[in-house]
């Protein structure tokens, strides 16, 4: 199977020793475009994994390949393809917009850099194409500052600008939670049609497990940069086999899957804890066994099911080869278009 995305081993260890991302091996498949939450609480690592992905960042240990190539070491062509098939949104709208430029110059940048039109009627029908596709009226948008837009409608202008360029990933950086509620569900199904009509893979980067499960075929659980549950978001959501993320889907509100508000606290990370050689999560696991103190938990298959879960309680199960919880994604059925909430 080709891959078009590779994280192998990769860890990220800032100034000051934050292991931001511990030994992480994820890898996209080339073959089956999907929707990937990548969840976890505030300084799980999500964020970091996602500039690590667009090459802005580079790891500490280990290696990122595109279509089997380091980021790192591309050069021309390569390169080239690479900033154009590798796009990204992130969660504010307006730190891609110059104040001073009408929208427009968004994305008649985009089409000058990357050589995507041959004259300004085809660049034309290309933006007005691009912005359809989003729910976005032409009329309504071009000619605007960005200032003259809400939040929502410039969401929906960076979504469109992304698919302008036809990119093969896009990662999404906590796209929605600066706008409000209302327009959620509009730039969630933006994005989701992205990957159903044009089979762009999206690494859907959040900490709101409602959005995640609606919009996402697969699902990773990060704490403290390291894996702790991963498989299809129907499995680990509805039925999360980690003690962590039982304890992350108790703690928030479920209007649709009939839960209420946390009957446990939230857990918050204080970032004062030591991190040892055994699990992240063992000093505050309720079921923590002896063995948690001692060694990392490998991925387990927890009653052979399609998702893993790194926890002992799980010991005896099959584990996942090379941690690489990606492969688990290419096995398992695609999602069929989720209906999106409205919050
Ligand atoms: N440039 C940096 N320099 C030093 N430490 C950093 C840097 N960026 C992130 N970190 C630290 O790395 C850890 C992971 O941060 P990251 O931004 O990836 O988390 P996150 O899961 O995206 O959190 P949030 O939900 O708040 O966006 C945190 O402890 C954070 O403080
Ligand atoms: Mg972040």
């Amino acid at each position: 199977m080709t891959k078009l995305l590779e994280l192998n081993n990769v860890t990220k260890v800032f100034k000051g020793g934050t292991v931001a991302l511990d030994d992480i091996s994820f890898s996209v498949d080339a073959a089956s475009p999907s929707v990937i939450a990548v969840a976890g609480e505030s300084g799980s690592g999500k964020s970091t994994l996602g500039l690590i992905t667009l090459g802005f960042l580079e790891p500490t240990k280990g290696t990122v390949l595109y279509k089997g190539q380091d980021i790192h070491k591309l050069r021309g062509e390569a390169q080239f393809a690479f900033r154009k098939e590798v796009q990204a949104i992130f969660q504010d709208p307006f730190a891609v917009y110059n104040p001073f430029y009408k929208v427009d110059h968004l994305f008649y940048e985009a089409i000058k850099n990357f050589k995507l039109a041959n004259s300004k009627d085809e660049a034309q029908r290309l933006i007005v194409e691009a912005l359809e596709s989003v729910g976005l009226r032409p009329d309504e948008t071009l000619g605007r500052f960005p200032h003259q837009l809400s939040g929502g409608q410039r969401q929906r202008l960076v979504v469109a600008r992304a698919l302008l360029l036809q990119p093969q990933l896009l990662v999404a950086d906590e796209p929605v939670s600066m706008v409000d509620a209302s327009l959620r569900a509009t730039i969630l199904k933006s994005l989701r049609k992205l990957n159903d009509e044009y089979k762009i893979t999206i690494l859907y980067i959040t900490h709101d497990l409602t959005t995640a499960y609606h919009v996402s075929d697969y699902i990773m659980i990060l704490y403290k940069g390291s894996v702790m549950e991963a498989g299809d978001v129907e499995s680990v959501i509805r039925d999360p086999k980690h003690p962590y993320t039982q304890l992350l889907i108790d703690s928030i509100p479920w209007p649709d899957l009939q839960r209420t508000w946390g009957q446990k606290e939230i857990i918050i990370p204080d970032g004062t804890e030591v991190i040892g050689k055994g699990c992240k999560f063992a000093s505050r696991c309720p079921h923590v066994m002896s063995i948690c103190r001692e060694a990392r938990p490998p991925l387990y298959f927890p009653n052979g099911e399609s998702r893993v879960a790194a926890c002992y309680l799980y010991e005896g199960q099959p584990t996942l080869s090379r941690d690489d919880v990606g492969d688990l994604f290419a096995t398992v059925a695609h999602k069929q278009a989720a209906p999106v909430a409205a919050d």
